[in-house]
């Protein structure tokens, strides 16, 4: 099944994480298990500041990573597990044995890979995996050309998305050349999907990604072939989106 996804349109980034966090929790709700699966990158931070202030059990939480870079030091401040820890884990009261990574200490091996996919499994599965998209369709790390069928393992970044990754760092030379993520097939086996696209440099990207043929060239694309995804963009990156097609329902305000 394709086109199997909700898109909802919000005025601004606010709204977007209003309704994000509100969908956030509701799926949480529903599990004994709750594990959230988070992104970094900027998209999500508004969503993060919501949840941190909402008040809601939180005392069984798991939060899962989508990916993390190989080779920065354990202490390093950049490294997408500092990032949860600070915005999410310990704004939430969560210890970071609740925070879970891809392998990315060493040279992660198809092995360690399949280590992390099968404790996912353990852990009960991702409830809901809360997504971004780069500005070449990723999700995740998973560049174009991933395979709709990909698992957890090593990738290689492409230029574009160090250059546009470098914020944390001193410059984009030393952004590490190498992550570890979860595939589109991992992702895909979350319960819930949630892709949030907001701002104007978003909207070119997200239009191919929902409107365009389902395809590794567009990893984000691959979120229609979930029973259960939800997309919330705002106005400016929705832009390019005619919300009157059969294609694409929208719910404005
Ligand atoms: C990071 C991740 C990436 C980002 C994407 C968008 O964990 O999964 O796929 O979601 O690069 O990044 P922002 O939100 O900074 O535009």
């Amino acid at each position: 099944m394709t086109n199997g996804y909700e898109l909802l349109v919000e005025p601004t980034p606010t709204e977007c994480a209003e309704t994000a966090a509100g969908l956030i929790i509701e799926a949480l709700a529903g599990s004994s298990t709750p594990v959230l699966g988070v992104a970094t990158g900027l998209t999500p931070l508004p969503t993060y500041a919501e949840l941190t202030a909402r008040s809601f059990d939180v005392s069984h939480l798991q939060l899962v990573l989508l990916d993390e870079y190989i080779g920065l030091p354990a202490d390093s401040e950049a490294s997408f597990r500092a990032a949860v820890r600070r915005l999410l884990a310990e704004p939430l009261g969560l210890p970071p044995e609740r925070v879970h990574a891809p392998p990315h200490e060493g040279a992660p091996t198809p092995e360690t890979c399949a280590q992390f996919e099968a404790h996912l499994g353990a852990l009960g599965g991702i409830d809901l995996q809360l997504l971004g998209i780069g500005r070449n369709g990723h999700i995740g790390f998973n560049e174009p050309g991933s395979a709709l069928d990909s698992r957890t393992r090593v990738v290689e970044l492409t230029a574009e998305t160090i250059e546009d990754n470098a914020a944390p760092f001193a410059a984009a030379r030393f952004v590490p050349r190498r992550a570890c993520t979860q595939g589109i097939a991992t992702i895909l086996g979350a319960r819930q999907l949630l892709l949030l696209a907001t701002g104007r440099h978003k909207a070119e990207i997200l239009r191919t990604a929902l409107l365009g043929p389902v395809t590794p060239d567009v990893p984000a694309s691959a979120i229609r072939l979930h029973p259960r995804a939800v997309v919330i963009a705002d106005r400016a990156a929705a832009h390019l989106l005619r919300t009157g097609d059969d294609d694409v329902r929208a719910r404005g305000r």
